[in-house]
């Protein structure tokens, strides 16, 4: 199963790559943008995973079918582009990102970027791989290394409580990214480019699947109010190794999250 989602995954990421005349939209008014590739590997991609697990159910950011809870059974939780705001502006960082949930439980995941023939994938119990190679993260400090963020683009009124928390953290790191993707943020903590990865606000199509990869590379994951991630709705996520994790917890608790 896992190497057929694989092959859809890429498919997709042509699709992407073959892009001419994107169509943006705004979902919202404001800031939050859709292209007409949003949808068209949306569809493609229930299409495609429909035929691997016919009795799938789906949650999806984009059109019809866009629940926002992982029910019983099977249901895929999909991204069609995470980070559309860097494929209008041409920032060759997006993802493709599918997971797969079994009775609400996130047991799959596949994350691809297209552009730079990247592709993350984990399935619980049997580790997590980019491209082949198995991934394993570093207990290592914030102080050795990338502290990742998320701008909170669609939610700005936790930016002051956002740039607090950011401020007393990016003293601990060797720097800060926003990368605009979630998906390969996390992703990326589990092939250790980045220490740690935090966001005060995520769709679950933004985390699902990274958060297997994640977990299976040997990192953790949870809420910044040190709660476990469910998979539904909006959630606030924290990723990264055991000891950073520890001590994002100890600089946060001295910063009112409220
Ligand atoms: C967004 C990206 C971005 C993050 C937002 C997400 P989208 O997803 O992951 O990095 O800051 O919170 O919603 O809208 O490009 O799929
Ligand atoms: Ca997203
Ligand atoms: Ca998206």
């Amino acid at each position: 199963m896992l190497s057929k989602i694989i092959d859809a995954v890429r498919e997709a990421g042509k699709l992407i790559l073959n892009a001419d005349d994107i169509e943006v939209a705004s979902k919202d008014g404001g800031a939050n943008y859709v292209t007409k590739y949003d949808f068209m590997v949306q569809e493609f991609l229930c299409k495609r995973l429909k035929e691997i697990v016919p009795d799938a159910g789906f949650v999806g950011e984009e059109g019809s079918g866009g629940h926002e809870k992982a029910g019983d059974g099977y249901c895929f939780i999909i991204d069609p582009i995470d980070g559309t705001t860097n494929f209008i502006c041409n920032y060759k960082l997006i993802a493709v990102s599918v997971g797969l949930a079994l009775d609400g439980e996130p047991v799959l995941g596949v994350v691809y970027n297209p552009y730079l023939d990247e592709m993350f994938y984990a399935e619980k119990g049997k580790g997590a791989y980019l491209n082949g190679k198995k991934l394993i993260i570093k207990d290592r400090s914030l102080n050795e290394g990338l502290l990742c963020f998320n701008s909170s683009p669609y939610n700005k009124e936790l930016r002051e409580t956002l740039f607090k928390l950011l401020k007393e953290l990016s003293y601990q790191a060797v720097d800060i990214r926003e990368i605009g993707t979630a998906a390969l943020s996390i992703c990326y903590v589990a092939d250790n480019r980045n220490a740690a990865y935090f966001s005060l606000a995520l769709s679950v199509w933004d985390y699902a699947a990274a958060a297997v990869i994640v977990r299976e590379a040997g990192g953790e994951l949870m809420t910044v109010n040190g709660e476990n991630i469910g998979l539904y709705g909006t959630s606030s996520l924290v990723a990264a190794n055991r000891t950073a994790m520890k001590e994002f917890f100890a600089i946060a608790e001295k910063v009112s999250l409220a």
